[in-house]
């Protein structure tokens, strides 16, 4: 695994767990970081053996309290253009589910890359926003988007207008946070979750999220046809001919990623 200077990457059996690591500065988003970030998931999602990946951030106030400020404050459009915009999405292309695990903070970019993932966890202090438009611009990395396709557009609107915070439970009941737990237990719960999906076929999960991701991002039409697709294609798999056998046999199945 590659050295890096803003995130630590750890494994847990079938589980990577990648923890952006600027705690003093609240875990802000910087290009360095952001271009780590994507390496690392890139990497892991080479890795057979990783099955689901956990992201989180590091200390007990944030998981991310955005783009990092300071370093964009004298930017350029152009230097933004080439500042590395690009890993975003480099990171939603990772095939493997991710889990966002958020703690405190989940401002701007953070937000956003909480969105990036599959399922989130979230404590029942975390507080999510797109603050941006307090800093003279707007949400750059999906907020706008990913909030409107799931929270409607009159909520987002005012979320993405008047720079309000939404908590994990108003959230939740919207269906974008899957688990409201307690301070501290974001971790552990994260990692149960990720275990669970990480003892599923492999390959089923993986096209199981590109399905899914497919009903945000074409028609009715292109998705169902995607979905199809990815479903006869598991059948050329030798996980779905021991998933059903074990089915038959009464017996648990023993994946193996094939
Ligand atoms: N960028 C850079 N530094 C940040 C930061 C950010 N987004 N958020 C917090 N920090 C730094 C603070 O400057 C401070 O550093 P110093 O101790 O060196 O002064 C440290 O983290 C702790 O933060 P605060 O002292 O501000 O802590 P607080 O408890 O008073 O406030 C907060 C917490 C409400 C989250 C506040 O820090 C805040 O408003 N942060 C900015 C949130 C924001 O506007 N995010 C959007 C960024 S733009 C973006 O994300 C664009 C995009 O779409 C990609």
């Amino acid at each position: 695994m590659a050295e890096y200077q803003y995130i630590l990457v750890e494994r847990k059996e079938r589980v990577g767990i990648v923890t952006l690591n600027r705690p003093k500065e609240l875990n802000a988003l910087n290009f360095q970081l952001v271009a780590e970030l994507a390496d690392a998931l890139e990497e892991i999602d080479r890795d057979e053996e990783i099955r689901c990946i956990i992201l989180t951030g590091a200390g007990e106030r944030a998981f991310a309290a955005g783009a990092d400020i300071k370093e964009m404050a004298d930017k350029t459009p152009i230097e933004m253009f080439s500042g590395g915009f690009a890993a975003w999405e480099r990171i939603r292309r990772i095939h493997t589910p991710l889990i966002a695990a958020v703690q405190g903070y989940a401002l701007g970019g953070g937000c956003e890359l909480a969105m990036h993932c599959d399922m989130i966890v979230a404590t029942e202090n975390a507080r999510f926003g797109q603050p941006e438009i307090g800093i003279g611009v707007i949400p750059g990395a999906g907020g706008t988007q990913r909030l409107a396709r799931t929270l409607g557009k009159y909520r987002t609107m005012e979320l993405v207008l008047t720079g309000a915070q939404i908590s994990a439970q108003e959230l939740a009941a919207h269906g974008l946070v899957n688990r409201v737990v307690p301070p501290g237990e974001h971790l552990t719960v994260a990692l149960q979750l990720a275990q669970t999906v990480a003892a599923q076929a492999p390959l089923a999960a993986r096209l199981a999220k590109e399905s899914v991701q497919a009903a945000f991002e074409t028609s009715l039409e292109e998705g169902l046809e995607q979905e199809r697709k990815n479903f006869f294609l598991l059948f050329s798999t030798e996980d779905m001919r021991e998933g059903m056998r074990a089915f038959v046999e009464k017996r648990k199945p023993d994946f193996k990623g094939r």
